[in-house]
């Protein structure tokens, strides 16, 4: 039975439900996006977050982050929106003035730290977001003393944990997270009412109702700091187009995977692939559509 509701999602799946570009569209039809992440030892990566939900296609992306990183993420990304929140010590803490009602979607976690007041900002996107909100990378370490304000929530919650991320979150340990990865996630998705999206070779993404697809693409390439960042942008962009979300959700893994695969067929190898170069994928995933 609980074999029936997992299937593999497949290029097949991508092509026919990725919605296609309208001719009179403007940027407010694809979406408007907030990452929260950075901290002054990590600029780099919400800039990478940012870049990648603007290339898979995000019609505004704005960072929310330290203004001593501004400069970090426009000049990798000129296209990048900025807004400034408090910070203590290097590290990002609750901003009282953040207006969130103007996006569709938030990011929260990306080289955000483990500094205890920045658990209060986590916790606060948590409640107040009024749109979808993906939550990875230390923004789940911040959510793990905090799991009961998810059932809270009214809308959807995402969170994109690796192994260690998710075994963390389910107080087991790593190895029996990869014994058992569609058993855990489906705990975890039913659980707290979110949508899982457990990384790995074999990414398995899961719906708050169980429901699970995998997804194959991607390779050991992809096995560098960064290439989570890229995801995180990725799912911000997908979710925020007129799709489905659990299929949204499948075709944000699908799409990374697919870009570091066809970088390594045409240019690249899986020693030098870098996330950056995982963004520059993404056109040619794009390109295959008829
Ligand atoms: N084959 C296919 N895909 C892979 C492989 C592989 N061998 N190795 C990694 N990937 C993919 C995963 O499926 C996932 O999409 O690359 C991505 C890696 O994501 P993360 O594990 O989150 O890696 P990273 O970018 O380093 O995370 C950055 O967030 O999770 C924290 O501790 C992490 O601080 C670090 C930051
Ligand atoms: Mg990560």
């Amino acid at each position: 039975e609980a074999y029936s509701k997992r299937k593999v999602w497949l290029d097949h799946d991508f092509q026919s439900t990725m919605p296609r570009r309208e001719p009179y569209s403007h940027k407010g039809n694809h979406g408007r996006g907030l990452i929260v992440g950075g901290s002054t030892r990590m600029p780099g990566s919400i800039s990478m977050s940012v870049k990648a939900a603007l290339k898979a296609g995000a019609g505004l992306v704005t960072a929310g982050t330290s203004k001593e990183i501004f400069h970090t993420i426009v000049s990798y990304c000129p296209e990048a929106m900025c807004v400034p929140l408090p910070e203590k010590d290097g590290y990002l803490t609750h901003s009282h003035t953040l207006k969130l009602d103007k996006y569709n979607c938030v990011a929260v976690g990306i080289g955000l730290g483990r500094h205890n007041d920045t658990t209060e900002l986590v916790k606060s996107l948590i409640k107040s977001a009024p749109c979808p909100i993906i939550i990875d990378a230390d923004g789940l370490y911040h959510l793990k003393n905090n799991l009961s304000n998810l059932k809270e929530r009214t809308y959807p919650t995402i969170i994109t944990p690796h192994p260690g991320e998710m075994a963390m979150l389910l107080d087991v340990t790593i190895p029996e997270i990869l014994q058992f990865p569609f058993h855990y996630s489906s705990v975890f998705a039913k659980a707290h009412n979110v949508f899982v999206i457990l990384k790995g070779k074999h990414t398995i993404i899961t719906a708050p109702d169980g429901r699970q697809y995998i997804n194959n693409t991607g390779n050991q390439g992809l096995a560098k700091g960064g290439s989570g960042d890229v995801l995180t942008g990725i799912v911000l962009s997908m979710v925020m187009q007129k799709q489905e979300l659990f299929q949204a959700l499948c075709n944000a893994c699908y799409l990374h995977g697919k870009a570091a695969d066809l970088m390594i067929r045409d240019t690249h190898s899986y020693y030098d692939l870098l996330a950056t170069d995982v963004i520059d994928g993404i056109p040619k995933v794009y390109r295959t559509f008829s």
